[in-house]
């Protein structure tokens, strides 16, 4: 099959979904396809239907109302697996496009065949093409992954993949699960697989990998240059442990040097910089400043000889442009006098659909408090300032009513607070290193939780002292970890609201475990 197109295959919603605390609501998931849509990436794995029902709603639910993308649902090589893979991608199926997927994985490496799978080789390929055969009863675009492919023997995946293409797979996915690889023998072995697979061109080679050694993206992209024609990766890199290969920088790679790869995607790389911002707040990962296309300095020249030459000429030291990838398009959106026809157009815009007008009315009386606090608000203020309104899912136990926080230099910090628990207002104070770690005790002192601060971060949602601080919070409790945010003016009250979110998450009992595999 000749193609020239690489096909964006975007696991946000599900490998991205297995970093700690990132599990997200289905209406976080809606958002987040919304706008993969509209970056235009070709397949979007919208989760693990058979992790937990609440995965098997969200991906039934993103299958209903994507369209321009194809909707896919990983599922172990088990009956039970696909079937509801296949079940959750039905929506997608009733659309003209037809564009569900199902993605269907087992271990090819020895080690997790004889120590985890516990069966032979005979009975991985038999279960393989099963697999297979039960998914195509669902959609004829059927994709076999097999795990911990970097660690497989080369024979071995050469059989199973003939025999998967024979039962009727349309994709091939070879994942390094680990992250073991690297770029030179990662190449070579799409490139030995491509050669001695029967059949080889009748389907996409796809490559997934995890970034271990740093080298995710170096390792995909040297798997394109090897004949890959699908590249599996997430927003903002994020996936289990160290990660997935990152979307932005695979696509800007084969962009900017469409000299080496001689090749294309159908991405709109000015979404890129609000897909990340998106894919940041709602998971609470933040990114890094350094980090490559969406950290806050990738473009910020400080050297002075830097700046005097991008002065005279843009190319001496840049070889993107930063509005190509979707910086400064944060739109000043609404201000003050902005009514409520126009708050629920621009959310529309957003992709935001609210779940009801109670919910509407709260995000813009929400947004009313904002605007009198902040003279100019952004499309990134409005997500985080409704993010509180997705959480139907969430449990409402806790809630902050008032919080009074004495911070003075030479003074131990002292916070007083009065929370609703569950409906009953209570009151408490406590003293802190600090008028955040006093707020957080205060609150320990009416909520008795036993959890685990694990981590708290702030940043600012947009630029200047005005800004709103966005708050994340990962708390544990018993094997549960969660992520809480929050995002205020005063970063004691966002941290106040981060932390009870959190709180409100533990509480929530829909709220799925980490589907780790
Ligand atoms: O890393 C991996 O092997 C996976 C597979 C399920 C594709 O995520
Ligand atoms: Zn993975």
């Amino acid at each position: 099959m000749k193609q020239d197109q690489v096909i964006i295959f975007d696991t946000t919603l599900r490998d991205g979904e297995q970093s700690p605390g990132a599990a997200m609501t289905k209406e976080e998931k809606i958002r987040i396809a919304r706008q993969l849509e509209k970056l235009g990436v070709n397949v979007i794995e919208a989760g693990f239907a058979a992790a937990s029902p609440g995965d098997f709603d969200a991906i039934q639910a993103v299958a209903g109302l994507i369209t321009k993308s194809t909707v896919c649902s990983l599922a172990r090589a088990s009956e039970n697996d696909v079937r509801r893979a296949g079940e959750a991608i039905t929506p997608a199926m009733q659309h003209a496009e037809k564009n569900g997927r199902i993605h269907t994985f087992i271990a090819t490496s020895k080690i997790h065949m004889e120590n985890k799978l516990r069966m032979t080789e005979d009975q991985v390929v038999e279960r393989a093409v099963q697999a297979v055969k039960w998914a195509l009863e669902y959609t004829p675009d059927v994709e076999f992954s097999a795990e911990d492919a970097v660690r497989s023997e080369m024979d071995f995946l050469v059989r199973i993949f003939d025999a998967v293409i024979e039962a009727g797979a349309t994709t091939i996915n070879v994942p390094d699960t680990v992250g073991y690889s690297i770029p030179e023998p990662w190449g070579e072995r799409m490139a030995t697989l491509i050669k001695r697979v029967k059949n080889a061109d009748k389907v996409v080679w796809s490559t997934h990998c995890h970034n271990d050694l740093g080298m995710a993206v170096a390792n995909s992209l040297s798997a394109v240059a090897n004949g890959a024609r699908q590249v599996e990766c997430t927003i903002n890199g994020l996936g289990e442990r160290a990660g997935n290969a990152s979307l932005e920088e695979v696509v800007m790679a084969i962009k900017t040097r469409q000299d080496y790869f001689n090749l294309t995607t159908r991405i709109d790389a000015t979404q890129i910089v609000p897909a990340s911002k998106l894919v940041s707040t709602i998971t609470g990962y933040p990114v890094q400043p350094n980090k490559a296309i969406v950290g806050a300095n990738a473009f910020a020249h400080e050297s002075g000889i830097h700046q005097d030459g991008v002065l005279k000429h843009r190319e001496t030291y840049e070889i993107m442009r930063a509005e190509d990838v979707g910086w400064n398009a944060n739109k000043l959106t609404l201000g003050k006098l902005s009514g409520r026809s126009a708050f629920r157009s621009r959310l529309k815009e957003l992709g935001i659909e609210l779940s009801s007008e109670d919910a509407l009315n709260t995000a813009f009386a929400s947004f009313k408090t904002l605007a009198d606090k902040k003279s100019e608000i952004f499309d990134e203020d409005l997500h985080a300032l409704v993010s509180d309104e997705f959480v139907s899912e969430t449990s409402d136990h806790f809630k902050l009513v008032f919080l009074q926080v004495a911070s003075q230099t030479g003074e131990v910090p002292h916070a007083v607070i009065t929370l609703s628990d569950d409906g009953v207002e209570k009151k408490a104070e406590a003293d802190g290193g600090g008028p955040v770690d006093a707020t957080f005790k205060a609150i320990e002192n009416i909520a008795n939780s036993g959890v685990e601060l694990q981590l708290y971060s702030v940043n600012n949602v947009t630029k200047g002292t005005d800004a709103q601080g966005e708050v994340t919070v990962r708390l544990s409790k018993g094997g549960r970890i969660v992520n809480g945010q929050g995002a205020d003016t005063d970063i004691v009250v966002a941290s106040a609201n981060a932390y009870l979110n959190g709180l409100n998450k533990l509480y929530t009992k829909s709220e799925k475990l980490n589907p780790q595999l």
